[in-house]
């Protein structure tokens, strides 16, 4: 059936077939990488930025010379990238031009519920909206995307993401900045040969080209200097396992909700739909001429391993000196408080119906699964009881940034312990996290499966939190 569809791979052959025709596979590596620059705000006024997104469909080139039809915020692919700065307020008028309802999402954001882009709190066709942002969190690699009740991961994979970076006093310390800082987002796709995305429910062993910002396979020119690259993998089911083809380590500086204590060295970096993580990589050990592949280890074909190229030019030269600097430490670790209230989630897959439960139950919107009181400590116990199917799932807590304590019992790595949004739950296996309600806001929010194919149908529940 489709659902088994999500784990079950396809012959390479028939994968190798149906993707790339021979004229794309020819072109590998011949374009370069689009590098977003910020989007210019509509207007600035005293307190805040105005923006203005339009949803529609329009057009990409994902493949040199081919226009594959997409959705899209204000015609590009992915969305444009909005740089906010802590506590100043980001509006985000929304007009929405599609046929279908759609709501914005800020991943990551601490938000106020009425601009949390909720399931059921959506922009009709051709109406307007207006989404608000105060920003009062710290520096982050954060994304919007669609969240329309059952729409959003047909909507997702159709192109309705961008890029949302919140900067602060610290966020650069002297990290490489400006155009040493690579936003990098990475989703998977299913491209016919005359270039028109398929989509289907549970498509991801179809889904074998991985583009980055929006094309397959481009090469970025580097210096001999460090650059701070900063991953998203926006895919709707497909996990990622980033390294560096000659096998460089590279230092992390952060994850999903902002800075780690301390950088901690890597030589690869898994993520799942939804998690960020931001690196600084050294180029200067290598030699002008030299090209290093970023793959992603877990591709099973070329077009979803060999993810981007650099190729290390000359420079940055003596009058330019790379003074970036990574320090020793970069945030304060946050203190561990005591839970006063346990939970227990369970992540199932209902083989009848084929959809997905939390704690035994389809999403009702009308269905509060949580109240929580604001400013408390809670310890979540998420189990995934799919051994049948080996389908793994993950936890997505809208408002907050969390701390992931445990999987199975062992303790997590530090790069995966905080600020933590979204958390990996393999095929029967339990984490606990520590969540901390510490937004200052109250209402409604959901929590979620993040495989936005599962969050679809119904892989979702939603929590009240009060004063
Ligand atoms: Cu990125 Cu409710 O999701
Ligand atoms: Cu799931």
């Amino acid at each position: 059936g489709a659902v088994t569809g999500a784990v079950v791979a396809l012959p390479l052959e028939k994968v190798a077939a149906t993707v790339f025709g021979p004229s794309w596979s020819a072109a590998a590596f011949s374009r370069p990488l689009p590098v977003p620059t910020p989007m210019r705000p509509s207007r600035l006024r005293l307190d805040r930025d105005v923006y203005d997104l339009t949803v529609d469909k329009s057009t990409a080139e994902i493949v040199p010379g081919v226009r594959t039809p997409i959705l899209s915020y204000n015609g590009t692919f992915p969305g444009p990238m909005i740089v906010a700065r802590r506590n100043r307020t980001v509006q985000v008028n929304v007009h929405n031009r599609l046929a279908a309802d759609t709501a914005v999402h800020l991943h990551g954001g601490n938000t106020p519920q009425a601009s949390d882009g909720h399931p059921l709190d959506v922009i009709k066709p051709g109406a307007s909206r207006t989404y608000l942002y105060p920003n009062r969190q710290p520096a982050a690699t954060l994304w919007y995307h669609d969240h329309a009740h059952h729409m959003e991961a047909e909507q997702v994979y159709r192109g309705l993401s961008g890029l949302y970076i919140v900067e602060d006093a610290v966020s650069r310390f002297r990290l490489p900045s400006g155009k040493h800082d690579i936003p990098l987002m990475f989703r998977d796709v299913n491209l016919g040969v005359d270039g028109t995305m398929t989509w289907e429910l549970f498509g991801q062993p179809n889904r074998s080209t991985v583009l980055v910002n929006g094309v397959a396979q481009p090469h970025l020119t580097v210096q001999r200097r460090r650059y701070r690259l900063r991953l998203l993998n926006c895919s709707n089911e497909r996990s990622m396992r980033f390294t560096l083809g000659n096998g460089a380590s590279f230092l992390q500086v952060a994850s999903d909700g902002g800075f780690l204590p301390r950088p901690v060295s890597r030589t690869e970096v898994v993520l799942w739909p939804a998690e960020r993580a931001e690196v600084v990589v050294d180029f200067a050990p290598f030699k002008a001429g030299t090209q290093i592949m970023l793959e992603n280890a877990d591709g099973e074909v070329d077009t979803a391993k060999q993810l981007l190229r650099f190729d290390v030019a000359e420079g940055p030269g003596l009058f330019n000196a790379d003074t970036s600097y990574v320090p020793a430490t970069l945030v304060p670790a946050p203190a561990d408080r005591k839970p006063t209230v346990t939970r227990k989630v369970v992540l199932s897959f209902d083989a009848a119906n084929g959809v997905f439960l939390i704690n035994g139950k389809q999403f009702d919107p009308e269905r509060v699964d949580f109240t929580v009181k604001r400013g408390s400590t809670e310890l979540w116990e998420i189990t995934n009881t799919d051994t049948q199917f080996q389908i793994p799932h993950s936890l997505h807590l809208h408002l907050i940034q969390f701390k992931v304590l445990d999987r199975d019992g062992v303790k997590v790595p530090e790069w995966e312990t905080y600020p933590k949004d979204t958390v990996r739950v393999l095929p029967g296996s339990t984490v606990r996290i520590l969540a901390t309600f510490d937004s200052e806001y109250t209402g409604v929010y959901p929590f979620h499966c993040h495989f936005v194919d599962h969050s679809s149908v119904a892989m979702m529940a939603q929590m009240r939190i009060v004063p």
